[in-house]
């Protein structure tokens, strides 16, 4: 599949000179900006919240892919709007929220693109009923709450039994992969059904973010 999407995480850059790191992403060919907001509850850890969404968002004019690591995301939707996000992802498990067709509808209400994350423990079933309502469904193919961590391999088959489901429906949202992501995963993932890989430690590691960038593309074309 061609026309894969590239959305480095800002999770790995270095936040002391965070617009300058953003600037460089979207330099370096950024298609989105993956921003991961945790609340130290979801997940452990404690990342970013509206305010940093806002200065990212000063930063790139490209699209702001929020994920929201988050308990009751439904009580902040509307800061990450108006803080600027354009992809509000939510994760599907209860530990996040209880009313997830209600939270995806109320994102679209708000005029952004709704997207659904299942961690690697989730089941597709658990999504089957709101893949009408998103733009996105995002596949964990790391546990969810830090970065830097190795691929599961193992998320292979249900990306792709993901896609066959969303096709069967005549649906076709992006699906988004997130964790581990590099010039050795891409081609699996894509070939698999993913079309947007979500990477933080293979391009904001990297030397030369243009060429890591490009090198994941074209493992993936
Ligand atoms: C993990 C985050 C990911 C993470 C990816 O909880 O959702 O977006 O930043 O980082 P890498 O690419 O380093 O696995
Ligand atoms: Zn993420």
């Amino acid at each position: 599949m061609s026309g894969v999407l590239i959305a480095p995480s800002v999770l790995a850059a270095d936040l002391g000179h965070l617009a300058d790191e953003v600037r460089s992403i979207d330099r370096a060919g950024a298609d989105w900006i993956h921003v991961d907001v945790m609340d130290g509850r979801f997940v452990p850890e404690i990342s970013f919240g509206p305010g940093m969404v806002r200065a990212i968002r000063k930063a790139t004019e490209k699209p702001l892919n929020v994920h929201l690591m988050i308990v009751e995301p439904e009580r902040s939707l509307a800061a990450y709007v108006d803080a600027g996000a354009d992809h509000l992802l939510v994760q599907a498990e209860p530990g996040s929220t209880v009313h997830l067709h209600r939270v995806l509808s109320r994102i679209r209400e708000l005029g952004k693109r709704p997207g659904v994350v299942i961690d690697p423990a989730t089941p597709i079933a658990w999504i089957e009923h709101v893949l009408h309502l998103v733009d996105i469904v995002m596949v964990m193919t790391v546990n969810p709450g830090f970065g830097g961590q190795k691929f599961l391999p193992e998320m292979l088959p249900k990306i792709a039994a993901l896609r066959a489901l969303c096709a069967g429906r005549g649906l076709h949202p992006h699906i988004e992969v997130d964790g581990g992501q590099d010039v050795d995963t891409a081609r699996a993932v894509v070939a698999a059904g993913a079309d947007v890989i979500v990477a933080g430690t293979a391009i904001f590691g990297s030397a030369d973010r243009e060429q890591a960038i490009a090198d994941i593309r074209s493992a993936a074309a």
